[in-house]
């Protein structure tokens, strides 16, 4: 019972339009993921490189090439360098770029691990900071969203619906009033494999959220679309 409405509700960004939040970006990540048969609802269930399937793996290095950033296997450094938004996510700019040059010869979809080791390791870590901030076990956080961990009695810890919280303030799609802010909400990854996403948008902007067990709220939002 509980558990597709939970995962859903404490499923964080997981991975990785590369952070983007924009319309282009995700214009062209739908249209990769339907070249590769990725199903973008399959993004609730993932937070690790490690774990990433083949299409999403692929759907990944199509972005990168239709974007322009890789060209024949190659990283077009001048390319990223110049994509500010994409470099405004990262903590360490120079290291990022560096690490960047360094990865060569990507051909085969599991190829693309090179890159996202470079993000994941340069990129700001939300899930790092909120894990810090409220004193939750990212393993155990992980394996909740994943559905791995029997979750009993309804009963979920406070401390993983601050996390959950705590994510989506950073991220900016929970303005700091409580409200839900419009485009962000759209585009962020919960929002994007929403098929009505007008009405989802609509229903988060009904409700507000200013304890940590107020995320629960969220949950109509999503049995709405199911
Ligand atoms: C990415 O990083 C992991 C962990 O550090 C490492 O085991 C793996 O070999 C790396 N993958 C690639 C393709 O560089």
């Amino acid at each position: 019972m509980l558990s597709s409405k939970i995962l859903a509700v404490l499923s964080a960004f997981v991975v990785i339009i590369n952070g983007q939040d924009e319309k282009e970006e995700i214009r062209i990540f739908s249209k990769c993921a339907k070249e590769n048969g990725f199903d973008l609802k399959d993004l609730r269930k993932q937070s690790d490189i490690k774990e990433l399937s083949q299409p999403h793996l692929c759907t990944i290095k199509c972005t990168w090439e239709k974007r322009n950033h890789l060209k024949n296997g190659k990283i077009d450094i001048k390319a990223v360098q110049a994509n500010q938004k994409f470099l405004s996510m990262m903590k360490d700019k120079e290291g990022f770029i560096k690490c960047m040059s360094a990865v060569d010869n990507v051909k085969a979809c599991d190829d693309v691990k090179k890159i996202l080791n470079c993000t994941e390791k340069f990129r700001v870590n939300y899930m790092q900071e909120c894990a810090a901030e409220t004193k939750t076990d990212l393993k155990d956080f992980r394996q909740r969203m994943q559905g791995k961990k029997e979750q009993k009695n309804d009963k979920i810890p406070e401390n993983m619906l601050c996390m959950r919280k705590c994510l989506l303030e950073k991220k900016g799609v929970l303005g700091k009033d409580g409200k839900f802010v419009k485009d962000q909400t759209k585009y962020d990854h919960i929002g994007v494999r929403m098929r009505n996403k007008e009405e989802y948008v609509k229903c988060l902007q009904g409700i507000s959220i200013s304890k940590c067990a107020d995320v629960m709220k969220m949950a109509a939002c999503y049995k709405k679309d199911d």
